[in-house]
C-alpha cells in the first residue's frame, strides 16, 4: 500500500495496530493474487496495474474495523477486504473510461495505456474476481454486496443523466453521490460487521457510519478535484469540468449572485478548451461555494461520527471517529 491511512490512524504500538497493520500486509498480497490470476498475460498485466499504482484502501481498512465489532479473526472478513477493493478497483477503470481521466495513481489511466475496450473488459474481470472471492460470506453478505454494486451502478448512471426535468440539482447530486460513492463504503463496515458476526444493531450503526462518511468522502473527492494540483491527488485537475460534470462545490458556486462569468462558462457544457478550463477552476477555487460545499461535507462528518458514538466503545470507535477528521482534511 503506497499511501497508508494507517499511519495518520494508529499509534505505533497498541493490538489493534499491529492487527490492523499485518491484516492490511495480508490484503494487498491477497488482493494482487485475486485480481492478477488469469492465464492471459495481458489481463495479468492490466489488472495489477492500478493496485500496483497506489490507492489509500480505504475501504479494505473500513472492514477490518467493521469486524472489530464482533470476531475479527473470521477468515471470511480478509475475504470481504479483498471483495470489496476489487469492486473499487473496478469501478476505478470504468469511472475513468466514462470520465475521460488521463491519469489515476499518478499513472496514464489504463484506457490511455491500452484502449477503451480493454478497460472496460478488465474492470469486468475484476468484478468477477471480487464475485469469485465472495462466494464464501454468506447470503446476507452477498446480498448486501450486490444491493451495493446496483446503487453504485445507478448513482454512476443518474450522474451521467443529470437531474429529470425539475428535480433539484442539488438533491439530485447528493442522491447520485450517496450511491455512486457512500454505498460501497458502507458496505465495507457493513461486510466487516457481517462476517465477524456482530449484533444486528450494530451492523446498522456501522451501515448509517459508512453512508454518511461515505457521502462526506466523495464531497471532499469533488473539492479535491478543484483545488489539488496532480502531485497531491494523483489525478488530473479539473476532470470533473472536462467531463461537463456539475459537481456539488460547482453548483454552491453558480448559486451566487456574482457568478455571471462562471455561469456563461459552465452553461457550454464540458469546458475543454485549456483557457476556459484554467479561468474556470480560478473562479471556483475563489467563489464561496467552496466554502459551502465544506460545510455540506462537515454536516455528514457530523452525522457519521453520531453513528461511531453509538457503538460500543472499543479502540475501533475511537479509529473510525479519527477517519471522519481524516475526510475533512484529505488533499489525495
Ligand atoms: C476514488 O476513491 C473514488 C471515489 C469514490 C471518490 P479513493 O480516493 O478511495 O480511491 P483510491 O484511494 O485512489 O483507490
Ligand atoms: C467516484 O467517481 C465513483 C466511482 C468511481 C464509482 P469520481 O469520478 O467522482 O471519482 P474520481 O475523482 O475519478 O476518483
Ligand atoms: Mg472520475
Ligand atoms: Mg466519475
Amino acid at each position: 500500500m503506497r499511501e497508508s491511512v494507517l499511519e495518520h490512524l494508529l499509534p505505533a504500538d497498541g493490538e489493534l495496530a499491529a492487527h490492523l497493520r499485518g491484516s492490511m500486509e495480508e490484503l494487498e498480497t491477497r488482493l494482487r493474487a485475486v485480481a492478477t490470476d488469469s492465464s492471459d498475460p495481458l489481463i495479468a498485466e492490466a489488472a495489477g496495474y492500478l493496485l500496483d499504482a497506489g490507492g489509500k484502501r480505504w475501504r479494505p481498512l473500513l472492514v477490518l474495523l467493521g469486524a472489530q465489532f464482533g470476531d475479527p479473526g473470521t477468515a471470511s472478513v480478509l475475504d470481504a477486504a479483498v471483495t470489496v477493493e476489487l469492486i473499487h478497483a473496478a469501478s476505478l477503470y470504468h469511472d475513468d473510461v466514462m470520465d475521460e481521466a488521463p491519469l489515476r495513481h499518478s499513472v496514464p489511466s489504463a484506457q490511455i495505456r491500452w484502449g477503451n475496450t480493454i478497460a472496460i473488459l478488465v474492470g469486468d474481470h475484476l468484478f468477477a474476481r471480487g464475485a469469485t472471492v465472495s462466494l464464501g460470506l454468506g447470503e446476507p453478505a452477498r446480498r448486501a454486496q450486490a444491493h451495493a454494486f446496483e446503487r453504485l451502478v445507478r448513482g454512476q448512471i443518474r450522474e451521467v443523466a443529470g437531474p429529470r426535468p425539475g428535480e433539484d440539482a442539488v438533491e439530485h447530486y447528493l442522491d447520485v453521490v450517496r450511491d455512486k460513492s457512500a454505498a460501497l463504503i458502507a458496505l465495507a463496515v457493513r461486510l466487516g460487521g457481517i462476517c465477524a458476526g456482530a449484533d444486528d444493531r450494530i451492523v446498522g450503526d456501522l451501515t448509517e457510519y459508512g453512508e454518511a462518511l461515505g457521502v462526506a468522502f466523495q464531497l471532499s473527492d469533488d473539492l479535491i478535484d478543484i483545488l489539488s494540483p496532480p502531485v497531491n491527488s494523483g489525478k488530473a485537475q479539473g476532470t470533473d469540468l472536462r467531463a461537463g460534470l456539475v459537481t456539488l462545490p460547482m453548483l454552491h458556486a453558480l448559486r451566487e449572485a456574482g457568478a455571471v462569468r462562471l455561469r456563461e462558462i459552465l452553461g457550454g457544457g464540458p469546458v475543454e478548451d485549456p483557457a476556459l478550463h484554467a479561468e474556470a477552476l480560478d473562479l471556483l477555487r475563489a467563489s464561496p461555494g467552496m466554502a459551502s460545499a465544506r460545510l455540506e461535507a462537515e454536516r455528514h462528518t457530523a452525522r457519521a461520527r453520531a453513528a461511531a458514538r453509538r457503538l460500543p466503545d472499543l479502540p475501533a470507535r475511537q479509529v473510525l471517529e479519527s477517519l471522519c477528521d481524516l475526510v475533512g482534511g484529505r488533499s489525495s
